[in-house]
């Protein structure tokens, strides 16, 4: 089972995926946490080109299309190990990202033709407004106008593609339980992971 968090910079993701994979271990799961950009040379290179001044240009996006997909791509055998193993991956950001963050789509869903799709996604939503507050200033994403692209685009791959919406503006529990909510049905579990 691959869950996958989604959502513009500053949602939330990697405090609910702390969250989610302990409740999962409590509830007798095998859980693997992953985070892209991974910690391969590629992702070493990606977290360091994100910092760049011209990381928001069109053609350093396109760079970033295909650093991705080839990241993702060198994830994929360690994911399928883990399914293999009976292990739920809980991820920061997949595959949707690229979709939600580089142009154009279409050359998006090609260069990821062979990478593992997520089972499920959770998409937490908030306002750019929120996401700048709560960012550190520092992400040359953190433009209130791009991230109002990207989480337009994110609603729309959530109406496409079947994603779960949570609230992110919510407070931490109550986001929390929200996820649960989303992910229980899934592995045949209540909230209180009770099998
Ligand atoms: P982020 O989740 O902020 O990583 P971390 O908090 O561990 O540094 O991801 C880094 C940035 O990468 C974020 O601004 C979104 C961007 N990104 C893409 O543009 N395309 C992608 O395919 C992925 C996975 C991330």
């Amino acid at each position: 089972m691959y869950i996958c968090l989604e959502g513009i910079d500053g949602a939330g993701k990697s405090t609910q995926l702390e969250h989610i994979s302990e409740w999962l271990v409590e509830s007798g799961f095998k859980v693997k946490k992953v985070n892209e950009p991974t910690s391969s040379d590629i992702g070493k290179l990606l977290r360091k080109l994100l910092k760049s001044q011209n990381a928001n240009c069109e053609d350093m996006q396109k760079v970033f299309g295909l650093l991705f997909a080839a990241d993702r791509l060198i994830l994929k055998k360690e994911l399928e190990e883990y399914e293999e193993n009976n292990e739920i991956i809980i991820s920061d950001r997949s595959f949707y990202s690229s979709l939600a963050y580089q142009i154009p789509q279409k050359w998006i869903y090609t260069l990821n033709e062979y990478v593992k799709i997520p089972d499920l996604v959770i998409l937490i939503d908030i306002t750019p407004n929120l996401a700048i507050k709560r960012c550190s200033q520092q992400d040359t994403f953190e433009d209130e106008t791009f991230l109002n692209d990207i989480r337009n685009n994110y609603l729309k791959l959530a109406e496409n593609e079947g994603f779960k919406i949570v609230d992110g503006s919510n407070g931490e529990n109550k986001v929390k339980s929200d996820i649960k909510k989303a992910i229980a049905p899934l592995l045949g579990i209540c909230v209180d992971g009770i099998r």
